[in-house]
């Protein structure tokens, strides 16, 4: 079956929220492309605004992280109740930036992807392995394991409609992609572990997109390839450039 592409910008910690309404303006008709699904994950203070920003445009706003608990006593964190109720319709899981710097393990991975399923946001769950990790051959078994682990208790139905972020670690902030088919061999090793989990039909479902110095130059390379679904964006999701990754074909 024909995926539709799905390309977001992971802003990480930049951008005020002024600077995020003329970011989100600039940015607007330079990815009017209906044929892709185009996601901006804002940091939380640019969410509201950025939300107003993009009205009538295709962009869809995400978050960058939310907190597994309902609500409550957990000084510094955003709930999926809190996203929801501003029209968030998307939030990256997972990031190698989190896992890195703030403690989050496949397991806390897994609440925050069952929290963020409940309450009818999209996960982007991300996965990757270090250089070290991809030197010692083990990428394949890694990823699938954190695969493994951050979908527990995900039911078919609800793991078809989420989206997975291959980002290898290397690769992100460096400039050094992956090869096209690096990030393929990897793509489609995730869509294998999925169908083993939940069958045909939703590993044929599931997108899977690659990050890691996405450019455009390189996006329409690995965008061509058969299991990658499109990219997440870090550096080149705030410039005019993220459009180019956008209209890729
Ligand atoms: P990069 O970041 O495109 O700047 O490498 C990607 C990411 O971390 O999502």
């Amino acid at each position: 079956m024909a995926r539709k592409k799905i390309v977001a910008g992971n802003w990480k910690m930049n951008k005020s929220p002024s600077e995020a309404v003329a970011l989100v303006n600039e940015l607007k008709p330079l990815v009017a492309n209906q044929e892709v699904d185009v996601v901006f994950c804002v940091p939380s203070i640019d969410i509201i605004p950025a939300l107003e920003a993009a009205k009538g445009s295709n962009i869809e706003i995400g978050a960058q992280n939310l907190y597994f608990e309902e609500s409550g006593a957990y000084t510094g964190e955003i709930s999926a109740t809190m996203l929801t109720d501003v029209g968030v319709k998307y939030v990256v899981i997972g990031h190698s930036e989190r896992r890195e710097y703030f403690a989050e393990t496949d397991e806390t991975v897994n609440k925050k992807v069952l929290k963020a399923i409940e309450h009818g946001i999209t996960p982007i769950v991300c996965c990757g392995e270090t250089l070290t990790q991809r030197e010692q051959g083990i990428t394949i078994d890694l990823i699938r394991q954190q695969i493994k682990i951050a979908y527990q208790n995900v039911s078919a139905d609800q793991a078809k409609t989420t989206v997975i972020a291959y980002e290898p670690i290397w690769a992100i902030g460096t400039g050094k992609t992956a090869t096209s088919d690096q990030a393929q061999e990897v793509c489609a090793a995730i869509r294998t572990c999925i169908r083993e989990v939940y069958g045909a039909a939703v590993a044929d479902e599931i997108r899977i997109q690659y990050g890691g110095s996405v450019n455009d130059s390189n996006a329409a390379e690995l965008f061509a390839k058969g299991d990658i679904d499109g990219g997440l964006v870090g550096g080149a999701s705030l410039k005019a450039d993220f459009g180019k990754i956008v209209n890729y074909k």
